[in-house]
């Protein structure tokens, strides 16, 4: 066979593989409501790298935070591990089945950072983050910056399961000459992204959804994006809305008098995956943000930076920082019915992180270690 018909075989494979998925997504139709359930069970999934250290510590506080629900038997704590690189290598897999297996029985999960191997490096394994999105269909990765003294509040909704990250394992160099990705956009998986984004909005009186693509040049799959959004803006009428290119967009944020203008963002994976680094640093890095991976069956909770495995080799991973995580777990209460106690937390978080300061993480000896940070916020807690 030649070059291009193998090439178009792999291709048509692709292509089978992704009808399906939408055929699923046609028939997934409703949400759970996580606050009904009779029995919350979150799984605490502490990845690799400092991840087993910090999440271990965001677990603390959550179960001090929930200490009647525990009792009433009405929220039950389920420790995952295995998400390790070791385990994904000696699995061959992103996930390992057993352990998938077990973030299926929780609905709810609170997951620390895990290593994604890089290409080039020895093995090809496909990062346990994107895949976790894919198996558990979390489509929207929301992302909020807040910075009250400078009018920043920002909501991002970034479409988590689609765009070059669906086939992003999946490319192929056709010859030694030529090498190919892919990018996917879906109209369900448009539709569901654009309307989380306006519910959003609506429901928390945000006044404005802004939608951010590259349609002048990726006019198929952005052009689709961005017409979806148009249409579907229609019904939201009460809504302004408005639309930027993500090279304009990313300058805008750091314009001090048009970013206070931007309220809610929907946008495609990758944009979404550059923008909201750049827009965590305004409020301190991405050590300080937290975000949730919502699907309609599951939803997961995760720190935005990554495993630093240095720290571990070094033999600081219990003085690495574990607000992001917190921040995390303090969506997660909010997500579950809990926005009260998710309040303290933040309110807590701020106290100790930015106000008060009574003691300091710095990744390092001279600092305090996550247990010590975290017995200071709970301890705030108690006198809020
Ligand atoms: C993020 C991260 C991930 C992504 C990586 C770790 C795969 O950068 O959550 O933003 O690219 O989505
Ligand atoms: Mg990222």
């Amino acid at each position: 066979m030649n070059k291009i018909e193998i090439a178009k075989e792999k291709f048509g494979k692709l292509l089978e593989e992704q009808l399906l998925r939408v055929e699923k997504m046609k028939q997934d139709k409703d949400f759970i409501d996580f606050t009904t359930l009779p029995v919350i069970k979150i799984g605490i999934c502490g990845g690799d790298g400092i991840g087993p250290a910090i999440t271990s510590q965001a677990q603390r506080i959550l179960e001090f935070l929930l200490a009647d629900e525990v009792k009433a038997g009405k929220v039950e704590f389920k420790v995952i591990d295995g998400l390790t690189i070791e385990n994904r290598i000696a699995a061959g897999k992103a996930i390992p089945d057993d352990v998938l297996a077990e973030l299926k029985e929780c609905p709810v999960i609170l997951k620390g950072p895990t290593t994604t191997p890089r290409a080039g490096d020895k093995v090809n394994i496909e990062s346990a983050n994107v895949a976790m999105r894919k198996e558990l269909d979390l489509f929207a990765n929301v992302r909020p910056v807040r910075i009250p003294e400078e009018e920043i509040d920002w909501t991002f909704y970034r479409e988590n399961t689609e765009g070059a990250y669906t086939l992003g394992s999946k490319g192929f160099e056709v010859d030694e000459d030529l090498a190919v990705d892919f990018t996917v956009t879906t109209s369900d998986g448009t539709e569901r992204i654009i309307r989380a984004a306006f519910d959003y909005a609506r429901k928390n009186n945000k006044g404005k959804v802004t939608c951010v693509t590259k349609a002048n040049i990726i006019k198929t799959t952005d052009g689709k994006f961005l017409n979806t959004f148009k249409e579907i803006a229609k019904e939201y009428p009460e809504i302004e809305t408005d639309d930027w290119y993500i090279d304009i967009m990313t300058a805008k944020l750091i314009d001090p008098k048009r970013r206070k203008d931007f309220k809610v963002v929907v946008l495609p994976n990758l944009y979404g995956d550059i923008i909201t680094d750049e827009a965590a640093e305004f409020q301190g890095g991405v050590g300080t943000a937290g975000s949730i991976n919502m699907g309609k069956k599951y939803a997961m909770f995760e720190a935005i930076h990554g495993s630093a495995p240095r720290m571990v080799e070094e033999g600081r991973d219990k003085y690495a920082d574990p607000c992001s995580i917190i921040r995390a777990a303090s969506m997660l209460l909010a997500h579950i019915g809990h926005k009260d106690k998710a309040e303290k937390l933040d309110k807590a978080l701020d106290i100790c992180t930015q106000k008060e300061k009574r003691i300091k993480i710095t990744g390092h000896s001279d600092g305090c270690t996550s247990a010590e940070l975290a017995d200071y916020i709970m301890e705030t807690i108690k006198g809020l």
